[in-house]
């Protein structure tokens, strides 16, 4: 069996969660293996409804093991708040694994957070405000602590001696904030860890026990490709890699051990947070999206920017994640729409190109070059069967199929697993 990476490969919020949830049926492990409690999505089962940002859905399946993996930064209040959530409802948490190398995320990161959106002004990125990019930025300064660092309290309290005298000297002198009190943190922190300890593991020799045995491994991405720091539309990034070379850093896989890399897209596009958007709708059809797929953020609640489905940055994303495949999102919410408009290039400054400018500035002026397309206006979200669709949705469906040199895999036309087409299989 396969290892299997599924990423996001727009802005995020193109509904992994429905996607990872269906194929982790036949899979042994999933590992998330970026970002933090900036993602979050809403699972809806038989035991309830749940609201996860860390713990990866795999682990309403028995028979599935979830890793955390080192690629992230979490969170220790969040994600025991999650076991806590899946504990009361019976939900057995002992197959949770959290990699002993993953960073955490300190209080003083989400309060400088904060603070340096603030300071950005006008600026501002649109964080999610929960720690992300200064617990990454530490990781990379290396003075991040990491999970398995609370199993030793004693070199704990020594690490965390240095960074809370550091941190404070920003909070105070450059920022005007409190300090913070490193004693209570020591405490709380050695607190968490009692309380993870279990679930705290050397989780690459796990993962690659199950390689080895040929189990399906399902590598959960978090976020989207354009908010990569590389090849997103940076600074309006997020601060780790959601790509599929994301995925074997996150995790411990090798890029030679993934067997399919498959990109998940919505078929429009959303944003939350500020950054460019060539397609962004600013009218009424952009809030029609909005209010049919009530498209606002699952860990903030903003309503997210709508528009037309932009090839080039899709190519683009097919082309840096090695895309295999793509599962295509949201069809049925296109039926309301008599005409639609799929981006096939920008016009910059006159000139027509087909890549994304690195350049912000420049990406800002990109003005859209739009096919038009005729909608089907009729309700899809019963179809299970490809050749069932009305034609003009083929047809939507097979030009982005064309535009982004991708084939689609799956096909979702509702949020239920049920509401799923399988038009040509993963492997
Ligand atoms: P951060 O990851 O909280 O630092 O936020 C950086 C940018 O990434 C902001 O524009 C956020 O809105 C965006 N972002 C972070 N996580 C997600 C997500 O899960 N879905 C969509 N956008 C996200």
């Amino acid at each position: 069996m396969p290892v299997l990476a599924i990423v996001g490969a727009q802005w995020g919020d193109e509904g992994k969660g429905k996607i990872v949830d269906l194929l982790t049926e036949k899979a042994k492990l999933v590992v998330r293996f970026s970002g933090g409690d900036n993602a979050g999505h809403t699972v809806i089962n038989p035991y309830g409804e749940f609201k996860l940002h860390l713990i990866p859905s795999g682990i309403f399946y028995p028979r599935v093991t979830c890793i955390i993996g080192n690629g992230t930064v979490i969170n220790p209040e969040v994600l025991i708040g999650e076991l806590d959530q899946l504990n009361q409802r019976g939900i057995d948490t002992s197959r949770l694994l959290i990699s002993n190398r993953a960073h955490l995320i300190m209080p003083y990161h989400t309060l400088l957070d904060g603070l340096e959106e603030a300071a950005r002004g006008g600026k501002a990125i649109g964080t999610t405000r929960k720690g992300i990019g200064p617990a990454f930025a530490d990781k990379t300064a290396r003075r991040g602590i990491r999970v398995g660092d609370l199993l030793d309290p004693e070199a704990f309290r020594e690490q965390l001696s240095f960074i809370v005298d550091y941190k404070n000297t920003i909070l105070t002198k450059v920022y005007g904030a409190k300090p913070l009190y490193r004693d209570e943190i020591y405490h709380q922190y050695c607190r968490y860890g009692e309380r993870l300890a279990p679930h705290i593991r050397e989780t690459t020799v796990i993962l690659h026990q199950a390689i080895a045995k040929d189990d399906l491994v399902i590598l959960e991405g978090a976020q989207g490709m354009l908010l990569d720091p590389d090849f997103g539309t940076y600074p309006y990034t997020t601060s780790c890699s959601p790509l599929v070379s994301g995925g074997c850093q996150g995790s411990g896989v090798g890029p030679t051990n993934i067997n399919r890399a498959l990109g998940v897209f919505k078929a429009y596009c959303t944003r939350v947070g500020g950054g460019p958007m060539p397609t962004e709708l600013h009218d009424e059809i952009g809030d029609l999206i909005r209010k049919k797929a009530h498209e606002y953020g699952t860990t903030t609640g903003r309503p997210r920017r709508c528009g037309w489905f932009d090839a080039v940055a899709a190519r683009f994303s097919a082309q840096i994640n090695g895309l295999t495949g793509m599962a295509l999102t949201r069809l049925d919410v296109l039926s309301i729409l008599p005409r639609l408009k799929i981006c096939i290039g920008y016009e910059l400054d006159g000139q027509r190109i087909d890549y994304l400018p690195q350049n912000i500035a420049a990406l800002n002026r990109c003005q859209p070059v739009y096919e038009e397309l005729p909608g089907w206006q009729t309700p899809i979200s019963d179809i299970l069967d490809y050749q069932r669709l009305p034609v003009e949705a083929r047809h939507y469906v097979a030009r982005l199929e064309e535009l982004t040199s991708c084939p689609a895999n799956i096909i979702s036309v509702g949020a239920k697993r049920e509401q799923t087409i399988h038009k040509t299989p993963i492997f």
